[in-house]
């Protein structure tokens, strides 16, 4: 099969990326329990051709990136990593808002200076970080930040995490958003407004909690539905990876980033871009179960 591609700047990541949040310690506070297992993850990562990691300097916090810049840099030619900034954790590991101009920079300028990088490729803004009433900070302050930093060379494309479609309709009147990176998946598609604003503008998908997040059981949950596991058994493949061929389906410019600290689980993730999904597939597809809300 072809190598599919999407662009996004000047760079064109494939299809599955990968998210590198379960490489922090539990409760993705601290180091991982196997240091060398998450480096040989990152390591075969790339080997494999993924081109796509997404993290943050939430993750540990530092441990995450400080692993991938350990073990990656320099950086191969044509990766692409991105970040998130608006949250940060407190010395218990809680998520506390960080949302203030002076701290949205002070995220870009830690996650710059552990990954060991010039410019981030790709900055979301995490919307509703450590609280879920409104945040005091406007809107046009935090991406005008965002804007600055990337017209300072630091920050190559702006992101929206978290968003609602109207959180998003307003992001595109203030800054250009080249991705959203929202939680959904085959057992979690509260998100689909926000997913067809997106197909409609042509801005990049990328879903978080792919296969249902570990926190709420959702690879287990995806095994044990009979309408995936149907479909499965067809193409000789696991339920995580007809929920990935899945969320390709919906749209050519979607790109999950399945998180693993498995070697075994990210080959079987990165091998479900070659599975074809026909209509037939695609309509008992429609009968799986709703997994429930995302906890984050
Ligand atoms: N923007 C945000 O607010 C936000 C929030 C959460 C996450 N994210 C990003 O999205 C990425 C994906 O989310 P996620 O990692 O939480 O959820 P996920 O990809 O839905 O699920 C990951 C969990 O599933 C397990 N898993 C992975 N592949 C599997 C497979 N083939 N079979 C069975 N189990 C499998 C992993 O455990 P093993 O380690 O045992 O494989 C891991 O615990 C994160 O890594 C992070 O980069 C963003």
């Amino acid at each position: 099969m072809a190598k599919q591609t999407v662009s996004l700047g000047d760079k064109a990541v494939r299809r599955i990326g990968f998210g590198a949040m379960p490489l922090a310690g539990p409760g993705v506070f601290g180091p991982p329990k196997d240091p060398d297992a998450a480096r040989a993850v990152l390591r075969r990562a790339v080997e494999l051709g993924v081109d796509h990691i997404d993290t943050a300097q939430v993750y540990g916090p530092d441990v995450v990136n400080e692993l991938i810049a350990e073990v990656l840099h320099p950086y191969p030619d044509g990766l692409l990593i991105a970040t998130k900034v608006g949250g940060a954790r407190d010395a218990t590991g809680a998520w506390i808002r960080a949302s203030r101009p002076e701290q949205l920079r002070v995220t870009v300028e830690q996650d710059l200076r552990t990954l060991r990088l010039d410019r981030i490729d790709l900055v979301y803004l995490r919307l509703g970080v450590g609280g879920s009433g409104p945040d005091p900070v406007p809107l046009a302050d935090r991406l005008g930040t965002l804007t600055e930093l990337r017209d300072e060379g630091k920050v190559g494309l702006i992101g929206l995490s978290a968003a609602s479609a109207d959180d998003l309709k307003a992001a595109l009147g203030i800054a250009p958003i080249a991705a959203v990176q929202n939680a959904y998946g085959i057992g979690n598609r509260a998100d689909e407004p926000v997913l067809e604003l997106c197909r409609e503008r042509g801005i990049a998908y990328v879903p978080y909690y792919p296969l249902g997040s570990a926190f709420t059981g959702g690879p287990q949950a995806l095994a044990n539905d009979p309408a995936i596991a149907s479909v499965a058994a067809k193409h000789h493949a696991t339920a995580s990876q007809i929920a990935l061929a899945w969320l390709l389906a919906r749209y050519d410019r979607m790109l999950p980033i399945p998180g693993t600290s498995s070697l075994a689980h990210l080959e079987e993730n990165l091998a479900a871009a070659r599975i074809p999904l026909d209509e037939d597939d695609l309509n008992v597809l429609e009968k799986v179960r709703p997994l429930g809300p995302p906890v984050l």
